[in-house]
């Protein structure tokens, strides 16, 4: 399984520690929530941050748009040296074009579905993507509960990413925990997003590993 801890829920004020704990941990990614308080009822952090963030991680980066027109901002996160842009479906009224300007820029593009967003809504556009994440919480906080619901959808795309043959990478954030994981991971999921799981947990870094072997 990929594993990618969302920095949300470390601590703001004393980042080093958690990013040298990711430095030595078994994760593959660095997952970064971005929130505008607009998209989402909340606000992370920006660009400055992200920037000095990138300075001492080691970890490729996941970068995720919670916000209203992802697109005004790829050659921002370009510059982060991110690997993946993820941005909202809900977001791009022109997603194929995003696509387009995403893998322009040099950057895997991911397409990010709300727990109300249905998979058949990626059916046009599945074989120009590089990942899906879906949402198993409504996005804006960490340590919400996992929504079920979010297991059928994971079935439905690892359906819809065969029978294309597309390589899109199927990506989960939200409640992900040991057991949800391993759900998650019977259901059909490649990467999973963690936050409160690994950074509340007394060993963050075995708490890393215990996704990493599912
Ligand atoms: C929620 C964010 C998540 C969040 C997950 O809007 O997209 O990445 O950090 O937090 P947990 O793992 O605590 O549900
Ligand atoms: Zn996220």
């Amino acid at each position: 399984m990929l594993v990618s801890p969302s920095l949300l829920s470390a601590d703001f004020a004393n980042l080093i520690p958690d990013l040298e704990m990711i430095n030595e941990s078994e994760s593959d990614y660095l997952h970064l929530d971005v929130m505008d308080g607009v998209f989402v009822p909340n606000i992370s952090f920006g660009f400055p941050v992200m920037k000095s963030v990138a300075k001492h991680c080691r970890k490729p980066l996941d970068v995720h748009l919670m916000i209203v027109d992802p697109d005004k901002w790829i050659s921002q996160v370009r510059d982060l040296g991110a690997e993946i842009m993820n941005v909202h479906q809900e977001a791009c009224p022109h997603l194929h074009s995003v696509i387009q300007r995403i893998h322009n820029a040099g950057m895997k593009a991911g397409v990010t579905l709300n727990p109300a967003t249905p998979v058949s809504s990626l059916v046009d556009i599945i074989e120009d993507v590089d990942l899906v994440l879906i949402m198993s919480v409504n996005p804006g906080f960490g340590g919400q509960p996992f929504i079920r619901h979010s297991l059928k959808k994971v079935e439905e795309l690892r359906s819809l990413v065969a029978t294309t043959g597309s390589k899109a990478i199927i990506e989960v954030d939200g409640g992900v925990n040991a057991q949800t994981g391993k759900e998650l991971a019977v259901a059909g999921a490649d990467m999973l997003v963690a936050g409160s799981y690994v950074f509340g947990a007394s060993d963050p870094r075995e708490a890393i590993h215990s996704l990493k072997v599912l």
